[in-house]
């Protein structure tokens, strides 16, 4: 019970929708404070990702869903490791690091099965745990401060427009992958799907902490954002 109580002191939780910057932002304020960054949706995908070796991208998002509860595809058979090397989080999976492998429009579009499912979402709630009660970090998702850390005492909602998120993720497509035949207006289509799926979600569902501080990062840069936390984190510390 005590460390549990301890462990909570040096918990901070982010969540919000896709392309609010909530990574970004966890990232910088990480580094700032010395703690270390958990970005929990990276650890969605990377289950995604073992599925999607296994059994394949499929035809389309629903014939992979279908296939996937079919086949009962269990957590517990991959083997995926998240630790910390250097002060980043490594996810790997058997001996492969994960990184922009995670980050496809196709992985992405087949996420909502795994992150739906009960057995995922309490083995990387265990694997969040874990981490929380060996060092100190904030930790970015949707269900951060709501399910898995809702004894934390530093919560933030960060949130913004669909247009600024969609503005967001173009830039980050064109700068990744350097395409420029996106179309914004689809990247829109998406995110709003994404925020449906992530806000009607029967367990884990996206929503605002009742103790959280709400901050739209709209119409802010980066460094207002982080300041922004900082001063409220001073505050309460
Ligand atoms: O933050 P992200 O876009 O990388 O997250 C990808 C997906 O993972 C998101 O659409 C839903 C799921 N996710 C979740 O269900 N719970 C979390 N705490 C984090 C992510």
């Amino acid at each position: 019970m005590e460390i549990k109580n301890n462990y909570l002191e040096k918990v901070i939780t982010l969540d919000g929708p896709a392309g609010s910057g909530k990574s970004t932002i966890a990232k910088m304020l990480a580094k700032e404070m010395g703690y270390y960054h958990i970005d929990s949706g990276a650890i969605y995908r990377a289950y995604t990702y073992a599925v999607i070796k296994k059994i394949g991208y499929l035809n389309s998002p629903e014939e992979f869903g279908d296939v996937f509860l079919k086949e009962k595809i269990n957590p517990e058979q991959f083997s995926l490791q998240v630790y910390f090397e250097n002060d980043t989080q490594i996810i790997k999976l058997d001996t492969e690091i994960l990184n922009e492998q995670l980050r496809t429009r196709e992985l992405t579009e087949r996420i909502k099965y795994i992150a739906d499912n009960i057995s995922y979402r309490y083995k990387v709630n265990q694997i969040l745990r874990d981490l929380a009660v060996r060092y100190p970090v904030i930790v970015d998702g949707r269900d951060m401060g709501t399910e898995v850390f809702p004894e934390s005492r530093y919560k933030f909602y960060i949130d913004a427009s669909i247009e600024v998120r969609a503005k967001r993720r173009y830039e980050e497509y064109i700068q990744n992958y350097k395409k420029n035949h996106i179309d914004i207006e689809e990247i829109k289509k998406e995110i709003q799907k994404r925020d449906e799926q992530d806000k009607n979600r029967k367990i884990g569902a996206l929503k605002i902490p009742e103790d959280a501080i709400i901050i739209d990062t709209s119409n802010l840069t980066r460094n207002m954002v982080l300041n922004l936390l900082l001063t409220y984190l001073q505050k309460k510390f």
